[in-house]
């Protein structure tokens, strides 16, 4: 039966949402591209007859426990405090219910917390002291996040920081240490390292990950996970734990996430926005384009501006169709996809190009 809701969709996007009603979609797992462990695990699941956020959840979980991924769970950058705080949410579309934790200490897994709270609450969102209380309350083991890589990071963050005239109280003498000079300041730490320091010191990364799913019966979920932005302000949330921002879901129509600079997200709405998008007729990659377009309007198009940040959305249709898309091109310009076979990376739509 035709709803008034599938005359919103053109007619291509239609004809392919009728079909994949008829015989069922093929099953997609998609996720920001450090999440090709995640989706190949997500799609062992559903092949036998996972939920979908069950499936999503299981396949974040690995790069939350992962130390090497420095922004997300375990190992994650630090605030400036030296404190790993976690956001996460989650939403499961059978149900159309959704949850989020936000500012969530010493607990690897805050996207299996947000689940919690959606399945054993009638609240959406538990922040700080309070989710971590929720957290013990439901048996969830407390562990120091702040792996010896992150903290070093963090010192060496420290160190480059100068007030008005230059001082910096963390490190002897009146002048902070060039990149350089970290050598002598960190004997016992390899050059790789330091320099990896430095440079997540100077450009502090916002990575994350999102993962959306769909089945064979059409059902979908998503999550998304994350240390927020490195060196962040004690009690700072992103946009990951922000319903309608780092994710949203419309059994009816598809779902949506992000990963990078949150604030810019926020300030758009960006998941909901590429739902309804998709709700109101346009391809998954028209709808994150259309998303990075707003970015670009408020800024007026100030390429100067633009170039400090970047940012990726991700679009999974109810009938499979996805798309992948970031602010500006480059080298990580992907996302990850399984589709039933190996996890692979597929290239972003990007909305700018970088000069030279
Ligand atoms: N997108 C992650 C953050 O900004 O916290």
């Amino acid at each position: 039966m035709i709803t008034r809701r599938d005359c919103l969709l053109s007619p291509a996007a239609l004809a392919a949402a009728s079909t994949a009603a008829a015989s069922g979609p093929a099953p997609v797992v998609i996720s920001s591209a450090n999440g090709l462990r995640a989706c190949t695990r997500a799609m062992e699941l559903l092949k036998t007859g996972a939920d979908t956020l069950d499936a999503v959840i299981a396949g974040v979980n690995i790069v939350e426990e992962d130390p090497e991924d420095v922004t997300v769970g375990y190992g994650g950058l630090p605030n400036e405090d030296g404190v790993v705080e976690l956001d996460a949410s989650v939403a499961h579309g059978p149900t159309r219910r959704c949850a989020a934790v936000a500012g969530l200490r010493n607990i690897k897994t805050p996207s299996k917390v947000a689940q919690r709270v959606m399945e054993q609450t009638d609240h959406i969102m538990l922040v700080g002291e309070g989710a971590l209380r929720f957290a013990r309350a439901h048996g969830f083991k407390e562990e120091n996040l702040l792996t010896e890589k992150a903290r070093l990071a963090w010192m060496v963050w420290k160190q480059s920081l100068r007030d008005a005239s230059g001082h910096n109280n963390w490190a002897p003498g009146l002048w902070a240490p060039s990149a350089a000079a970290l050598k002598s300041r960190f004997p016992q730490v390899d050059e790789a390292t330091l320099a990896w320091a430095w440079q997540v010191a100077v450009h502090p990364p916002t990575g994350t990950i999102n993962c959306l799913s769909l089945n064979a019966k059409g059902e979908m979920s998503g999550v998304t996970t994350t240390s927020g932005l490195a060196w962040k302000i004690p009690g700072r949330a992103g946009d990951s734990p922000i319903i309608g921002a780092g994710l949203y879901l419309d059994q009816d129509v598809g779902a949506a996430g992000s990963t990078g600079r949150g604030e810019e997200n926020i300030r758009i709405a960006g998941a909901h926005t590429i739902v309804e998008n998709m709700r109101h007729g346009m391809s998954p990659k028209e709808a994150v384009l259309d998303a990075l377009k707003r970015i670009e309007r408020n800024y007026n198009g100030n390429r100067d501006l633009l170039a400090k940040f970047d940012i990726n959305f991700y679009a999974l249709r109810r009938d499979g169709q996805h798309a992948g898309g970031r602010l500006w091109s480059g080298p990580h310009a992907s996302y990850a996809v399984n589709d039933g076979g190996a996890s692979r990376l597929e290239p972003c739509v990007c909305l700018l190009q970088k000069r030279g």
